[in-house]
């Protein structure tokens, strides 16, 4: 009975070393090998008739496993080669009441480990890869160099912009639509230390509010119905190291704005649905051709997050205020639609002064369409006052001659003047749905109707140029 109780004791034991996945070696006191497992033989090579019953130092001469009998010391991560193989040998002695009765050996091929560590380094090389693409999809074209003008606002203003690049702080860009915000942000990104590193731009008024959250910061696998498997990496994490062009920020939802708070003041983000943050080094450009002021007053824009990105702030001027640069942008724009090797394009003298005539509310990207318009027209190599747009001609026959300094303008037309000025303003700080255009005549103290009116009457809309 007890016999058989041992026998199967043994077996039991010897199933048990069979089943484990690291080779196995045991010596009695006297160095003798007694027992060794299929998976010793697969790693080793040796085979159980070749080994067991005999003396370890014989078949194995240099095996460390007979000093451990000797000394009783674990050894742990013996490096081992054996022809082509290569493995890690942990060896312990065993003990029985205090006494040592034999030791024991376990090794681990390495083969798997090195086939594991070439799949790591293929799947770097991929990611870096990867990295380099994101890179140059995210790339920004524009540097201060091609900013056109020598207006003395606006070089003030690219005096400030050049700052910036140079520090780390987030930066606010304020100026109506078209005046070049967007050509300021990848002029300051270019010329800052991140240059070779993603600019993302992010309209935050052309996605849905409720997904700019999972855009922004990515969200975790799982974390609501529809969401991706894998889960998704927010914009902010692909510009790592990099710059986030936040445009028409007043249009971020009040319960980001506090998200985008945290990452600028923690400088980590948190996925949707995940519980940890990590860090991010992001740089953050935002813009807006709203009067930002205005909307923390009426409690549309969190007032912690204006101040902080109040800090670095660039206010590009209107191209009204500065229209001695019109002359020099034509110039620029026209050369950009000369045909390589085609001598450029030039504009009649009459042309260029309904130009400097006009109000341009949507201000140098609507003088660039002015002029491409032109150029389409144009009979010969020259643009003519005919080849302009109709409203623009009109418009400039129209115009006060405050503008054109031929004749001291009458108080009329100063008044007119003023008043289509801040019309036109007022009417940029505001969208173009009718809620936008009511608020605007509250904001100026009219009626609808009457604001209605006037925009016929100044030519005023934007609804003629786009983008
Ligand atoms: N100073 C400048 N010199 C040359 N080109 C300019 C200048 N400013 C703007 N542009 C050109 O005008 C166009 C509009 O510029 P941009 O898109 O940067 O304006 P924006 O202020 O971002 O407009 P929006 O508010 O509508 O988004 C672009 O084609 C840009 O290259
Ligand atoms: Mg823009």
């Amino acid at each position: 009975m007890i016999q058989h109780n041992l026998n199967l004791q043994t077996e039991w034991f010897q199933a048990i070393i069979h089943s484990i996945h690291d080779g196995v070696l045991v010596i009695d006191r006297d160095e003798i090998v007694r027992l060794i497992n299929p998976e010793y033989t697969r790693i080793t090579g040796v085979k159980p008739e070749m080994i067991i019953g005999k003396p370890l130092r014989e078949v194995r001469p240099g095996a460390q496993l007979v000093e451990t009998l000797k000394d009783g010391q674990t050894r742990v991560g013996i490096y081992r080669r054996e022809g082509s193989t290569e493995y890690v040998v942990d060896m312990a002695p065993i003990h029985i009441d205090g006494q040592i009765i034999g030791a024991v050996s376990i090794c681990k091929g390495l083969t798997e480990v090195h086939k594991l560590a070439r799949e790591l380094a293929k799947n770097k090389e991929k990611l870096l890869q990867l990295e380099k693409t994101v890179d140059s999809l995210y790339r920004a074209k524009y540097s201060f160099a091609q900013i056109v003008g020598a207006d003395q606002g606006l070089k003030e203003v690219v005096h400030i912009a050049k700052k910036a690049a140079d520090s780390h702080l987030p930066v606010l860009i304020t100026g109506e639509s078209g005046t070049g915000k967007e050509l300021f942000a990848q002029a300051i990104h270019n010329a800052s230390k991140r240059a070779d590193r993603p600019f993302i731009p992010v309209n935050c008024a052309a996605i849905p509010a409720s997904l700019l959250e999972s855009e922004l910061f990515g969200y975790e696998e799982g974390s609501f119905t529809n969401a991706k498997k894998g889960g998704k990496t927010g914009l902010f994490e692909i510009a790592h190291g990099g710059t986030i062009f936040l445009d028409e920020i007043a249009e971020l939802p009040y319960d980001l704005q506090a998200k985008l708070l945290r990452v600028l003041q923690e400088r980590s983000i948190r996925k949707v649905g995940e519980v940890r943050e990590r860090e991010i080094d992001v740089r953050v450009i935002a813009a807006t051709n709203r009067d930002l002021q205005h909307l923390v007053e009426k409690n549309r824009f969190r007032e912690d997050l204006y101040y902080r990105l109040h800090v670095l702030t660039i206010r590009i001027p209107s191209l009204r205020e500065r229209r001695g640069d019109i002359p020099e942008l034509v110039t620029a724009f026209l050369s950009a639609s000369a045909d390589r090797g085609q001598p450029a394009w030039t504009m009649e003298e009459e042309a260029l002064h309904a130009l400097k005539q006009y109000h341009w509310p949507g201000n140098i990207r609507e003088l660039k369409n002015t002029v491409d318009y032109g150029v389409c027209m144009a009979e010969s190599a020259e643009v003519r006052l005919h080849d302009l747009p109709d409203y623009i001609i009109s418009a400039a026959r129209e115009a006060p001659r405050i503008l054109s300094h031929d004749a001291r303008p009458t108080l009329r037309e100063v008044v007119d003047d003023a008043e289509r000025t801040w019309i036109s303003e007022t009417l940029a700080q505001f969208g173009n749905d009718l809620e936008d255009r009511k608020k605007a005549a509250q904001t100026l103290g009219i009626s609808l109707a009457t604001l209605y009116n006037k925009m016929k009457r100044y030519n005023l809309g934007g609804s003629h140029y786009s983008k």
